[in-house]
Protein backbone atom coordinates (compact mmCIF):
# COMPACT_ATOMS: atom_id res chain seq x y z
CA UNK A 1 0.00 0.00 0.00
CA UNK A 2 0.83 3.49 -1.00
CA UNK A 3 2.16 6.08 1.80
CA UNK A 4 -0.29 8.20 0.46
CA UNK A 5 -3.26 5.04 0.10
CA UNK A 6 -2.25 5.10 3.77
CA UNK A 7 -2.89 7.87 4.98
CA UNK A 8 -6.52 8.43 2.90
CA UNK A 9 -7.22 5.21 4.50
CA UNK A 10 -6.31 6.54 8.12
CA UNK A 11 -8.56 10.04 7.18
CA UNK A 12 -11.62 7.50 6.56
CA UNK A 13 -11.10 5.21 9.59
CA UNK A 14 -10.40 9.21 11.80
CA UNK A 15 -14.03 10.59 10.01
CA UNK A 16 -15.54 7.01 11.14
CA UNK A 17 -14.48 7.52 14.42
CA UNK A 18 -15.72 10.99 14.67
CA UNK A 19 -18.73 10.02 13.62
CA UNK A 20 -19.69 7.90 16.71
CA UNK A 21 -19.56 10.73 18.54
CA UNK A 22 -19.19 9.23 21.95
CA UNK A 23 -19.26 6.17 20.84
CA UNK A 24 -21.37 3.23 20.58
CA UNK A 25 -22.46 2.39 23.70
CA UNK A 26 -23.30 6.50 24.37
CA UNK A 27 -25.37 6.23 21.39
CA UNK A 28 -27.56 2.97 22.81
CA UNK A 29 -28.03 5.18 25.52
CA UNK A 30 -28.95 8.42 23.90
CA UNK A 31 -32.00 6.45 21.73
CA UNK A 32 -32.93 4.73 25.15
CA UNK A 33 -33.61 8.26 25.98
CA UNK A 34 -36.24 8.63 23.47
CA UNK A 35 -33.55 10.78 21.70
CA UNK A 36 -31.80 10.87 18.27
CA UNK A 37 -28.24 11.79 18.02
CA UNK A 38 -26.94 14.99 16.40
CA UNK A 39 -25.89 13.74 13.20
CA UNK A 40 -29.23 12.10 12.77
CA UNK A 41 -30.93 14.69 13.92
CA UNK A 42 -28.92 16.88 10.89
CA UNK A 43 -29.57 14.35 8.46
CA UNK A 44 -33.30 14.57 9.31
CA UNK A 45 -33.52 18.54 8.90
CA UNK A 46 -31.69 18.85 6.13
CA UNK A 47 -32.22 17.95 2.57
CA UNK A 48 -30.71 14.76 1.68
CA UNK A 49 -26.92 14.67 1.12
CA UNK A 50 -26.69 18.33 1.48
CA UNK A 51 -24.91 18.40 4.62
CA UNK A 52 -21.37 19.63 5.01
CA UNK A 53 -19.52 18.94 8.35
CA UNK A 54 -16.83 21.41 9.64
CA UNK A 55 -14.51 20.95 12.27
CA UNK A 56 -14.74 17.11 12.57
CA UNK A 57 -11.47 16.83 14.10
CA UNK A 58 -11.65 19.67 17.24
CA UNK A 59 -11.27 18.64 20.92
CA UNK A 60 -11.52 20.14 23.84
CA UNK A 61 -8.31 21.71 25.46
CA UNK A 62 -9.01 21.18 28.61
CA UNK A 63 -6.41 19.29 31.20
CA UNK A 64 -8.72 19.42 34.51
CA UNK A 65 -9.87 16.64 36.24
CA UNK A 66 -8.59 14.06 34.24
CA UNK A 67 -10.10 15.62 30.97
CA UNK A 68 -6.42 15.50 29.06
CA UNK A 69 -6.96 11.80 28.61
CA UNK A 70 -10.82 11.91 27.53
CA UNK A 71 -10.95 12.90 23.74
CA UNK A 72 -13.98 12.78 21.41
CA UNK A 73 -12.93 14.11 17.41
CA UNK A 74 -15.42 17.09 16.75
CA UNK A 75 -16.17 17.18 20.58
CA UNK A 76 -19.89 17.53 21.94
CA UNK A 77 -21.19 19.27 18.43
CA UNK A 78 -21.65 19.19 14.80
CA UNK A 79 -21.46 22.03 13.06
CA UNK A 80 -21.74 22.42 9.42
CA UNK A 81 -23.95 24.01 6.42
CA UNK A 82 -26.07 22.40 4.21
CA UNK A 83 -30.22 23.06 2.54
CA UNK A 84 -32.91 22.79 3.06
CA UNK A 85 -35.71 23.06 0.23
CA UNK A 86 -32.13 24.45 -1.57
CA UNK A 87 -31.60 27.07 0.10
CA UNK A 88 -28.71 27.72 2.66
CA UNK A 89 -28.46 26.89 5.88
CA UNK A 90 -25.99 26.80 8.50
CA UNK A 91 -26.81 24.56 11.60
CA UNK A 92 -25.01 23.13 15.13
CA UNK A 93 -26.66 20.06 16.72
CA UNK A 94 -25.01 19.54 20.45
CA UNK A 95 -24.34 15.67 20.67
CA UNK A 96 -25.13 14.51 24.22
CA UNK A 97 -23.34 11.81 23.55
CA UNK A 98 -20.29 13.36 24.03
CA UNK A 99 -20.21 14.92 28.07
CA UNK A 100 -23.77 15.35 27.71
CA UNK A 101 -23.25 17.85 25.08
CA UNK A 102 -21.75 20.15 28.01
CA UNK A 103 -20.13 23.66 26.30
CA UNK A 104 -16.34 23.47 26.02
CA UNK A 105 -14.20 26.19 24.99
CA UNK A 106 -13.82 24.52 21.64
CA UNK A 107 -17.14 23.75 20.80
CA UNK A 108 -18.10 27.53 21.51
CA UNK A 109 -15.34 28.56 18.99
CA UNK A 110 -17.13 25.40 16.27
CA UNK A 111 -20.59 27.25 16.97
CA UNK A 112 -19.37 30.50 16.63
CA UNK A 113 -17.76 30.03 13.14
CA UNK A 114 -20.75 28.85 11.82
CA UNK A 115 -22.48 31.93 13.09
CA UNK A 116 -19.54 34.07 11.31
CA UNK A 117 -20.26 32.33 7.72
CA UNK A 118 -23.83 32.70 8.19
CA UNK A 119 -23.23 36.34 9.34
CA UNK A 120 -21.13 36.71 5.79
CA UNK A 121 -23.27 34.39 3.57
CA UNK A 122 -26.75 35.96 4.40
CA UNK A 123 -28.31 32.95 5.92
CA UNK A 124 -30.08 31.27 8.48
CA UNK A 125 -28.49 29.36 11.81
CA UNK A 126 -30.18 26.04 13.17
CA UNK A 127 -29.30 25.37 16.57
CA UNK A 128 -30.49 21.80 17.59
CA UNK A 129 -29.97 21.88 21.66
CA UNK A 130 -29.36 19.16 24.30
CA UNK A 131 -26.74 19.69 26.58
CA UNK A 132 -26.25 19.47 30.22
CA UNK A 133 -24.92 23.37 29.81
CA UNK A 134 -21.19 24.61 30.60
CA UNK A 135 -18.69 21.83 30.76
CA UNK A 136 -18.27 21.93 34.43
CA UNK A 137 -14.62 20.78 34.16
CA UNK A 138 -13.06 23.45 31.74
CA UNK A 139 -14.38 26.76 34.40
CA UNK A 140 -14.56 29.92 33.29
CA UNK A 141 -13.71 28.78 29.53
CA UNK A 142 -17.37 27.31 29.26
CA UNK A 143 -18.52 30.44 30.30
CA UNK A 144 -16.43 32.38 28.20
CA UNK A 145 -17.59 30.19 25.18
CA UNK A 146 -21.46 30.92 25.81
CA UNK A 147 -20.79 35.08 25.81
CA UNK A 148 -19.03 34.75 22.44
CA UNK A 149 -22.14 32.76 21.23
CA UNK A 150 -24.56 35.43 22.80
CA UNK A 151 -22.93 38.02 21.23
CA UNK A 152 -23.33 36.25 17.75
CA UNK A 153 -26.53 35.75 18.43
CA UNK A 154 -27.18 39.56 19.14
CA UNK A 155 -25.38 41.29 16.33
CA UNK A 156 -26.77 38.31 13.89
CA UNK A 157 -30.41 39.43 15.26
CA UNK A 158 -32.17 41.15 12.63
CA UNK A 159 -29.79 40.29 10.02
CA UNK A 160 -30.36 36.52 9.53
CA UNK A 161 -33.17 34.35 11.17
CA UNK A 162 -32.22 32.36 14.20
CA UNK A 163 -34.37 29.11 15.14
CA UNK A 164 -33.71 26.89 17.80
CA UNK A 165 -34.86 23.81 18.63
CA UNK A 166 -34.37 22.34 22.41
CA UNK A 167 -33.99 18.47 21.73
CA UNK A 168 -33.14 17.30 25.55
CA UNK A 169 -31.91 19.39 28.43
CA UNK A 170 -31.17 23.57 28.48
CA UNK A 171 -30.37 24.49 31.42
CA UNK A 172 -28.19 27.43 33.39
CA UNK A 173 -27.40 30.34 31.36
CA UNK A 174 -27.73 28.33 28.35
CA UNK A 175 -31.07 29.20 27.88
CA UNK A 176 -29.86 32.35 26.87
CA UNK A 177 -28.93 32.04 23.07
CA UNK A 178 -32.60 30.33 22.28
CA UNK A 179 -33.82 33.19 24.08
CA UNK A 180 -32.06 35.67 21.73
CA UNK A 181 -32.98 33.71 18.87
CA UNK A 182 -36.25 34.51 16.48
CA UNK A 183 -37.96 31.16 17.22
CA UNK A 184 -37.49 28.53 19.80
CA UNK A 185 -39.12 24.67 19.45
CA UNK A 186 -39.82 22.69 22.30
CA UNK A 187 -40.32 18.75 22.36
CA UNK A 188 -42.99 17.06 24.91
CA UNK A 189 -41.89 15.33 27.38
CA UNK A 190 -37.99 15.48 26.20
CA UNK A 191 -36.84 18.72 26.34
CA UNK A 192 -36.92 21.69 29.41
CA UNK A 193 -35.68 25.05 29.40
CA UNK A 194 -35.06 26.87 33.29
CA UNK A 195 -32.14 28.69 35.16
CA UNK A 196 -32.12 26.80 37.55
CA UNK A 197 -33.49 23.16 38.07
CA UNK A 198 -35.75 21.57 40.93
CA UNK A 199 -32.91 21.15 43.41
CA UNK A 200 -31.87 24.54 43.53
CA UNK A 201 -35.14 25.45 43.68
CA UNK A 202 -36.15 23.49 46.62
CA UNK A 203 -33.27 24.78 48.38
CA UNK A 204 -34.00 28.15 47.96
CA UNK A 205 -37.61 28.71 47.59
CA UNK A 206 -38.47 25.54 49.10
CA UNK A 207 -40.83 24.57 45.99
CA UNK A 208 -41.40 21.64 45.42
CA UNK A 209 -41.70 21.18 41.47
CA UNK A 210 -40.68 18.71 38.61
CA UNK A 211 -38.51 19.60 35.97
CA UNK A 212 -41.58 19.71 33.26
CA UNK A 213 -43.53 21.74 35.73
CA UNK A 214 -40.42 24.38 36.12
CA UNK A 215 -39.36 24.40 32.47
CA UNK A 216 -41.47 22.07 29.59
CA UNK A 217 -42.55 22.04 26.59
CA UNK A 218 -46.31 22.55 27.84
CA UNK A 219 -45.37 25.13 30.33
CA UNK A 220 -43.29 27.43 28.09
CA UNK A 221 -45.44 27.16 25.05
CA UNK A 222 -48.42 28.23 26.90
CA UNK A 223 -47.41 30.16 30.61
CA UNK A 224 -44.04 31.64 29.86
CA UNK A 225 -44.19 32.37 25.91
CA UNK A 226 -40.51 31.50 25.64
CA UNK A 227 -41.18 28.83 23.26
CA UNK A 228 -43.32 29.57 20.30
CA UNK A 229 -44.12 25.58 19.43
CA UNK A 230 -44.17 22.71 21.53
CA UNK A 231 -43.99 19.77 19.28
CA UNK A 232 -45.05 15.77 20.11
CA UNK A 233 -41.07 14.56 19.13
CA UNK A 234 -38.06 15.83 17.59
CA UNK A 235 -38.51 14.95 14.41
CA UNK A 236 -41.74 16.98 14.13
CA UNK A 237 -39.73 19.94 15.46
CA UNK A 238 -36.91 19.52 12.65
CA UNK A 239 -40.38 18.78 10.31
CA UNK A 240 -41.48 22.34 11.98
CA UNK A 241 -37.97 24.22 10.82
CA UNK A 242 -38.43 23.09 7.48
CA UNK A 243 -42.04 24.46 7.32
CA UNK A 244 -40.82 27.80 9.50
CA UNK A 245 -38.30 28.62 6.82
CA UNK A 246 -40.55 28.67 4.07
CA UNK A 247 -41.80 31.99 5.02
CA UNK A 248 -38.47 33.48 6.01
CA UNK A 249 -36.45 35.29 3.69
CA UNK A 250 -32.51 34.40 3.70
CA UNK A 251 -31.77 37.51 5.48
CA UNK A 252 -32.67 41.07 6.20
CA UNK A 253 -31.86 42.25 2.93
CA UNK A 254 -33.99 39.11 0.74
CA UNK A 255 -37.42 39.30 0.47
CA UNK A 256 -39.35 35.75 1.56
CA UNK A 257 -39.69 33.20 -1.24
CA UNK A 258 -42.92 33.55 -3.93
CA UNK A 259 -44.83 30.39 -3.97
CA UNK A 260 -47.20 29.16 -6.96
CA UNK A 261 -50.75 30.28 -6.09
CA UNK A 262 -53.07 27.58 -6.64
CA UNK A 263 -56.09 29.32 -4.99
CA UNK A 264 -58.00 31.90 -7.03
CA UNK A 265 -57.14 35.37 -5.50
CA UNK A 266 -60.70 36.60 -6.24
CA UNK A 267 -62.43 33.83 -4.49
CA UNK A 268 -65.56 34.84 -3.09
CA UNK A 269 -66.23 33.74 0.89
CA UNK A 270 -70.18 34.14 1.09
CA UNK A 271 -69.47 32.99 4.42
CA UNK A 272 -67.78 35.92 5.74
CA UNK A 273 -70.92 38.06 5.11
CA UNK A 274 -72.80 36.63 8.15
CA UNK A 275 -70.37 35.35 10.36
CA UNK A 276 -70.13 38.71 12.63
CA UNK A 277 -73.07 37.57 15.00
CA UNK A 278 -76.09 40.55 15.58
CA UNK A 279 -74.93 40.89 19.50
CA UNK A 280 -71.69 42.54 20.01
CA UNK A 281 -71.42 40.69 23.09
CA UNK A 282 -71.19 37.23 21.42
CA UNK A 283 -67.87 35.63 19.67
CA UNK A 284 -66.88 34.16 16.57
CA UNK A 285 -64.16 32.32 15.82
CA UNK A 286 -60.88 34.59 13.91
CA UNK A 287 -59.40 31.15 12.99
CA UNK A 288 -62.36 30.96 10.95
CA UNK A 289 -61.75 34.49 9.15
CA UNK A 290 -57.94 33.15 8.86
CA UNK A 291 -58.86 30.50 7.07
CA UNK A 292 -61.13 31.69 4.65
CA UNK A 293 -58.70 34.08 3.14
CA UNK A 294 -55.30 32.97 3.06
CA UNK A 295 -54.10 30.27 0.46
CA UNK A 296 -55.46 27.13 0.65
CA UNK A 297 -56.49 27.97 4.18
CA UNK A 298 -52.67 27.13 5.65
CA UNK A 299 -51.64 28.97 8.44
CA UNK A 300 -48.43 28.21 10.19
CA UNK A 301 -49.56 29.56 13.91
CA UNK A 302 -47.28 30.54 16.11
CA UNK A 303 -47.17 30.38 20.19
CA UNK A 304 -50.61 29.05 19.73
CA UNK A 305 -51.31 28.15 23.30
CA UNK A 306 -49.82 31.45 25.00
CA UNK A 307 -52.09 34.42 25.18
CA UNK A 308 -54.85 32.76 23.23
CA UNK A 309 -56.62 36.34 22.78
CA UNK A 310 -54.07 37.31 20.16
CA UNK A 311 -53.36 35.35 17.07
CA UNK A 312 -50.06 35.61 15.10
CA UNK A 313 -48.44 33.19 12.23
CA UNK A 314 -47.57 33.07 8.95
CA UNK A 315 -49.65 32.37 5.94
CA UNK A 316 -49.60 33.62 2.15
CA UNK A 317 -51.59 35.64 -0.21
CA UNK A 318 -50.96 34.82 -3.73
CA UNK A 319 -47.94 33.42 -2.88
CA UNK A 320 -46.50 35.80 -0.99
CA UNK A 321 -45.74 35.11 2.93
CA UNK A 322 -46.97 37.50 5.44
CA UNK A 323 -47.33 37.95 8.85
CA UNK A 324 -50.94 37.71 10.22
CA UNK A 325 -51.73 39.65 13.90
CA UNK A 326 -55.35 38.88 14.34
CA UNK A 327 -57.92 39.19 17.74
CA UNK A 328 -59.43 36.85 18.97
CA UNK A 329 -62.80 37.13 20.10
CA UNK A 330 -63.58 33.97 21.23
CA UNK A 331 -60.92 34.30 23.80
CA UNK A 332 -61.27 36.84 26.65
CA UNK A 333 -63.19 38.64 24.18
CA UNK A 334 -59.76 39.33 22.69
CA UNK A 335 -58.73 42.32 24.69
CA UNK A 336 -55.45 43.12 24.53
CA UNK A 337 -53.09 42.26 28.03
CA UNK A 338 -49.52 42.03 28.91
CA UNK A 339 -49.23 38.57 27.51
CA UNK A 340 -50.70 39.42 23.88
CA UNK A 341 -49.39 42.77 23.58
CA UNK A 342 -45.77 41.26 23.93
CA UNK A 343 -46.71 38.38 21.93
CA UNK A 344 -47.79 40.18 19.15
CA UNK A 345 -44.64 42.84 19.60
CA UNK A 346 -42.14 40.49 18.90
CA UNK A 347 -43.89 39.29 15.88
CA UNK A 348 -44.28 42.19 14.30
CA UNK A 349 -40.58 43.23 14.74
CA UNK A 350 -39.55 39.71 13.37
CA UNK A 351 -41.83 40.17 10.27
CA UNK A 352 -40.68 44.45 9.97
CA UNK A 353 -36.99 43.37 10.26
CA UNK A 354 -37.25 40.29 7.65
CA UNK A 355 -39.33 41.90 4.78
CA UNK A 356 -42.37 39.98 5.81
CA UNK A 357 -45.74 42.31 5.15
CA UNK A 358 -48.04 42.38 8.15
CA UNK A 359 -51.91 41.74 7.65
CA UNK A 360 -54.03 43.07 10.93
CA UNK A 361 -57.10 41.85 11.35
CA UNK A 362 -58.86 43.68 14.69
CA UNK A 363 -62.09 42.87 16.69
CA UNK A 364 -61.23 43.99 19.80
CA UNK A 365 -62.99 45.81 22.79
CA UNK A 366 -59.62 47.28 24.08
CA UNK A 367 -57.38 46.50 27.04
CA UNK A 368 -58.14 44.17 30.37
CA UNK A 369 -58.27 46.88 33.13
CA UNK A 370 -57.69 45.83 36.92
CA UNK A 371 -54.44 45.48 39.14
CA UNK A 372 -53.57 42.11 37.81
CA UNK A 373 -52.70 43.54 34.12
CA UNK A 374 -51.24 47.17 35.75
CA UNK A 375 -49.28 45.83 38.23
CA UNK A 376 -47.65 43.56 35.44
CA UNK A 377 -46.69 47.13 33.37
CA UNK A 378 -49.52 46.64 30.92
CA UNK A 379 -48.65 50.35 30.09
CA UNK A 380 -45.03 48.87 29.01
CA UNK A 381 -46.41 45.73 27.31
CA UNK A 382 -48.67 47.57 25.64
CA UNK A 383 -46.47 50.45 24.27
CA UNK A 384 -44.14 47.58 23.06
CA UNK A 385 -46.69 46.62 20.63
CA UNK A 386 -47.78 50.05 19.56
CA UNK A 387 -43.81 50.76 19.25
CA UNK A 388 -43.36 48.01 17.32
CA UNK A 389 -46.54 48.70 14.55
CA UNK A 390 -45.29 52.37 14.48
CA UNK A 391 -41.93 51.30 13.92
CA UNK A 392 -42.13 49.16 11.03
CA UNK A 393 -41.97 49.96 7.90
CA UNK A 394 -42.93 46.56 5.52
CA UNK A 395 -46.26 46.85 3.88
CA UNK A 396 -49.19 46.67 6.58
CA UNK A 397 -52.97 46.51 5.91
CA UNK A 398 -55.29 46.35 8.54
CA UNK A 399 -59.05 44.83 8.31
CA UNK A 400 -61.30 46.21 11.14
CA UNK A 401 -64.21 43.12 11.19
CA UNK A 402 -66.15 44.56 14.54
CA UNK A 403 -64.34 46.36 17.69
CA UNK A 404 -61.91 48.85 17.54
CA UNK A 405 -62.41 50.94 20.73
CA UNK A 406 -59.97 53.41 22.48
CA UNK A 407 -56.49 52.68 23.05
CA UNK A 408 -56.60 49.16 21.22
CA UNK A 409 -57.85 50.95 18.06
CA UNK A 410 -54.43 53.04 17.92
CA UNK A 411 -52.27 49.88 18.83
CA UNK A 412 -53.72 47.77 16.36
CA UNK A 413 -51.80 49.27 13.24
CA UNK A 414 -54.03 51.75 12.73
CA UNK A 415 -53.89 54.92 10.07
CA UNK A 416 -52.04 56.69 11.74
CA UNK A 417 -49.19 54.71 12.74
CA UNK A 418 -48.49 54.41 9.27
CA UNK A 419 -50.79 51.66 8.64
CA UNK A 420 -50.75 51.19 4.64
CA UNK A 421 -53.96 50.34 3.53
CA UNK A 422 -56.75 50.22 6.66
CA UNK A 423 -60.39 48.48 5.37
CA UNK A 424 -63.58 48.28 7.70
CA UNK A 425 -66.01 45.44 7.35
CA UNK A 426 -69.63 47.26 7.44
CA UNK A 427 -69.31 45.40 11.00
CA UNK A 428 -66.77 47.54 12.34
CA UNK A 429 -67.38 50.07 15.26
CA UNK A 430 -64.61 52.77 16.00
CA UNK A 431 -65.09 54.33 18.24
CA UNK A 432 -63.27 55.76 21.66
CA UNK A 433 -65.45 52.97 23.57
CA UNK A 434 -68.40 51.05 23.85
CA UNK A 435 -71.86 52.24 23.30
CA UNK A 436 -72.76 51.04 26.99
CA UNK A 437 -69.87 52.35 28.64
CA UNK A 438 -69.99 55.58 26.68
CA UNK A 439 -73.81 56.08 27.82
CA UNK A 440 -72.90 55.46 31.31
CA UNK A 441 -70.06 57.89 31.47
CA UNK A 442 -71.67 60.62 29.42
CA UNK A 443 -75.15 60.25 31.16
CA UNK A 444 -74.94 59.04 34.57
CA UNK A 445 -75.59 62.19 36.63
CA UNK A 446 -78.85 63.05 34.06
CA UNK A 447 -79.83 59.67 33.81
CA UNK A 448 -80.54 59.56 37.57
CA UNK A 449 -82.66 62.83 37.44
CA UNK A 450 -84.90 60.74 35.11
CA UNK A 451 -87.98 59.04 35.65
CA UNK A 452 -86.76 56.02 34.02
CA UNK A 453 -82.85 56.16 34.91
CA UNK A 454 -82.42 52.42 32.30
CA UNK A 455 -84.39 53.30 29.36
CA UNK A 456 -82.87 56.75 29.58
CA UNK A 457 -79.70 55.17 29.44
CA UNK A 458 -80.50 52.49 26.58
CA UNK A 459 -81.69 55.90 24.69
CA UNK A 460 -77.99 57.26 25.27
CA UNK A 461 -76.69 54.26 23.76
CA UNK A 462 -78.59 53.84 20.54
CA UNK A 463 -77.67 57.66 19.89
CA UNK A 464 -73.98 56.79 20.51
CA UNK A 465 -74.27 53.58 18.32
CA UNK A 466 -75.70 55.29 15.62
CA UNK A 467 -73.11 58.14 15.85
CA UNK A 468 -70.03 56.34 16.21
CA UNK A 469 -70.39 52.65 16.21
CA UNK A 470 -70.19 52.00 12.45
CA UNK A 471 -66.69 52.11 10.28
CA UNK A 472 -68.41 54.85 8.36
CA UNK A 473 -67.64 57.96 11.01
CA UNK A 474 -63.49 56.89 10.24
CA UNK A 475 -63.96 56.78 6.77
CA UNK A 476 -65.38 60.17 6.53
CA UNK A 477 -61.92 61.07 8.27
CA UNK A 478 -60.24 59.07 5.81
CA UNK A 479 -59.07 57.25 8.71
CA UNK A 480 -60.77 53.56 7.11
CA UNK A 481 -59.36 53.83 3.43
CA UNK A 482 -62.64 51.48 1.95
CA UNK A 483 -65.28 49.64 3.90
CA UNK A 484 -65.28 46.77 1.71
CA UNK A 485 -67.76 43.78 1.40
CA UNK A 486 -66.12 40.96 3.92
CA UNK A 487 -66.60 37.86 1.31
CA UNK A 488 -64.54 39.74 -1.00
CA UNK A 489 -61.82 40.30 2.02
CA UNK A 490 -59.27 38.25 0.15
CA UNK A 491 -59.25 39.77 -2.92
CA UNK A 492 -58.64 42.73 -1.04
CA UNK A 493 -56.15 42.29 0.60
CA UNK A 494 -54.05 41.17 -2.12
CA UNK A 495 -54.79 43.91 -4.20
CA UNK A 496 -53.61 46.31 -1.35
CA UNK A 497 -50.28 44.00 -0.76
CA UNK A 498 -49.27 44.26 -4.43
CA UNK A 499 -50.04 47.85 -4.70
CA UNK A 500 -47.53 47.99 -1.58
CA UNK A 501 -45.29 45.93 -3.43
CA UNK A 502 -42.83 49.21 -4.10
CA UNK A 503 -42.96 50.67 -1.06
CA UNK A 504 -40.36 52.43 0.78
CA UNK A 505 -40.00 53.66 4.08
CA UNK A 506 -37.39 54.53 6.05
CA UNK A 507 -37.19 55.78 9.89
CA UNK A 508 -35.06 58.43 11.25
CA UNK A 509 -31.28 57.90 11.36
CA UNK A 510 -30.34 56.79 14.88
CA UNK A 511 -28.25 54.44 16.42
CA UNK A 512 -31.07 52.14 18.20
CA UNK A 513 -34.69 53.34 19.61
CA UNK A 514 -35.55 52.72 22.73
CA UNK A 515 -38.29 50.26 22.90
CA UNK A 516 -40.31 50.15 26.06
CA UNK A 517 -38.53 46.53 27.64
C1 LIG B 1 -19.52 18.00 32.03
C2 LIG B 1 -21.41 16.76 31.88
C3 LIG B 1 -22.20 17.89 32.09
C4 LIG B 1 -21.54 19.13 32.29
C5 LIG B 1 -23.50 16.22 31.85
N1 LIG B 1 -22.27 15.75 31.73
N2 LIG B 1 -23.50 17.53 32.07
N3 LIG B 1 -20.09 16.82 31.84
N4 LIG B 1 -20.20 19.12 32.22
N5 LIG B 1 -22.21 20.23 32.47
C6 LIG B 1 -21.86 14.37 31.49
C7 LIG B 1 -22.22 13.46 32.62
O1 LIG B 1 -21.21 13.51 33.58
C8 LIG B 1 -22.26 12.12 31.93
O2 LIG B 1 -20.96 11.68 31.71
C9 LIG B 1 -22.84 12.47 30.57
O3 LIG B 1 -22.63 13.87 30.41
C10 LIG B 1 -24.34 12.22 30.45
O4 LIG B 1 -24.98 12.76 31.57
P1 LIG B 1 -25.96 11.94 32.51
O5 LIG B 1 -26.03 12.64 33.79
O6 LIG B 1 -25.58 10.50 32.52
O7 LIG B 1 -27.30 12.08 31.67
P2 LIG B 1 -28.78 12.29 32.20
O8 LIG B 1 -29.06 11.32 33.31
O9 LIG B 1 -29.66 12.26 31.02
O10 LIG B 1 -28.79 13.74 32.89
C11 LIG B 1 -28.55 14.87 32.06
C12 LIG B 1 -28.39 16.14 32.95
C13 LIG B 1 -27.31 15.88 34.02
C14 LIG B 1 -29.72 16.43 33.63
C15 LIG B 1 -28.04 17.27 32.01
O11 LIG B 1 -26.12 15.37 33.39
C16 LIG B 1 -26.92 17.12 34.74
O12 LIG B 1 -27.61 17.54 35.69
N6 LIG B 1 -25.79 17.70 34.36
C17 LIG B 1 -25.27 18.89 35.01
C18 LIG B 1 -26.08 20.09 34.60
C19 LIG B 1 -25.48 21.35 35.13
O13 LIG B 1 -25.59 21.65 36.34
N7 LIG B 1 -24.79 22.08 34.24
C20 LIG B 1 -24.15 23.31 34.60
C21 LIG B 1 -25.26 24.36 34.51
S1 LIG B 1 -24.66 25.96 34.76
P3 LIG B 1 -20.55 10.14 31.69
O14 LIG B 1 -19.07 10.17 31.49
O15 LIG B 1 -20.98 9.61 32.99
O16 LIG B 1 -21.30 9.55 30.54
C22 LIG B 1 -24.39 26.47 33.24
C23 LIG B 1 -23.94 27.85 33.18
C24 LIG B 1 -24.04 28.34 31.80
O17 LIG B 1 -24.55 25.83 32.31
C25 LIG B 1 -23.86 29.82 31.84
C26 LIG B 1 -23.94 30.41 30.49
C27 LIG B 1 -23.87 31.88 30.57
Amino acid sequence: MSNQLEKVQELIALREKARLGGGEKAIAKQHERGKYTARERIAQLLDEGSFEELDMFVQHRCTNFGQEKKHFLGDGVVTGYGTIDGRLVYVFAQDFTVFGGSLSEAMAQKICKIMDMAMKMGAPVIGLNDSGGARIQEGINALSGYAEIFERNILASGVVPQISAILGPCAGGAVYSPALTDFTIMTKGISYMFLTGPKVVKTVTGEDVTQEQLGGATMHSSKSGVAHFATADGEEALMLIRKLLSYIPQNNLEEAPLVKCTDPIDRLEDSLNEIVPDSPNKAYDMYEVIGAIVDNGEFLEIQKDFAKNIIIGFARFNGQSVGIVANQPKFLAGVLDCNASRKAARFVRFCDAFNIPIVSLVDVPGFLPGTGQEYNAVILHGAKLLYAYGEATVPKVTVTLRKSYGGSHIVMSCKQLRGDMNYAWPTAEIAVMGAAGAAEVLYAKEAKEQADPKAFIVEKEKEYTDLFCNPYNAAKYGYIDDVIEPRNTRFRIIRALQQLATKKLTNPAKKHGNIPL
